[in-house]
């Protein structure tokens, strides 16, 4: 009789330790899960002043007013309808850094987009990051 009590002693005691575990397992993936998203929020607020500020000087400096405007569609999207799409995120930066040096066709309509390999990376990044800031 001893021997059956302590036995189930044991497996409650079990039970709770495993149940214990598993809400903390549980918290601590919440709670990765909160870091995570407010370090994208963090680095997409990252963008200073001074770096929209460039952004906005390289667009006029570049041939890519002459294709766009911020609110009004000419022959590309208005930046306002660019940056409705995709929110500002390291993602999109990369993803249309990538896009407006190699240029190209198919997301807003058959029009394409003329490439532009020598313009500086950074500097479409630039560019990019001002665009996904006009909203
Ligand atoms: C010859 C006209 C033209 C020029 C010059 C031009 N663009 Fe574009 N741009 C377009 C067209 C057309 C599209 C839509 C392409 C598509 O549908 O995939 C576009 C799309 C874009 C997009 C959105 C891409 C996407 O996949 O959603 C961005 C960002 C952009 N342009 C930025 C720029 C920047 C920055 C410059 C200057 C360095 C520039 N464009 C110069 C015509 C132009």
């Amino acid at each position: 009789m001893k021997k059956i009590t302590i036995l189930t002693a044991f497996v409650i005691a079990t039970c709770a330790v495993n149940s214990f575990a598993q809400t903390v397992v549980k918290k601590s993936t919440r709670t990765t899960t909160v870091v995570k998203k407010t370090t994208t929020t963090a680095a997409a607020g990252k963008v200073s002043a001074v770096t929209l500020e460039q952004g906005k000087q390289l667009l006029a400096k570049n041939d890519c007013l002459s294709c766009h405007k911020v609110d009004v569609k000419i022959v590309g999207p208005a930046y306002k309808d660019v940056a409705k799409k995709y929110p500002a995120n390291a993602e999109n930066y990369e993803k249309l850094t990538q896009k407006v040096i190699a240029g190209g066709s198919g997301v807003w309509g058959e029009v394409p987009m003329s490439a532009h390999p020598s313009v500086p990376p950074a500097d479409i990044k630039k560019m990019v990051q001002y665009i996904l800031s006009v909203k």
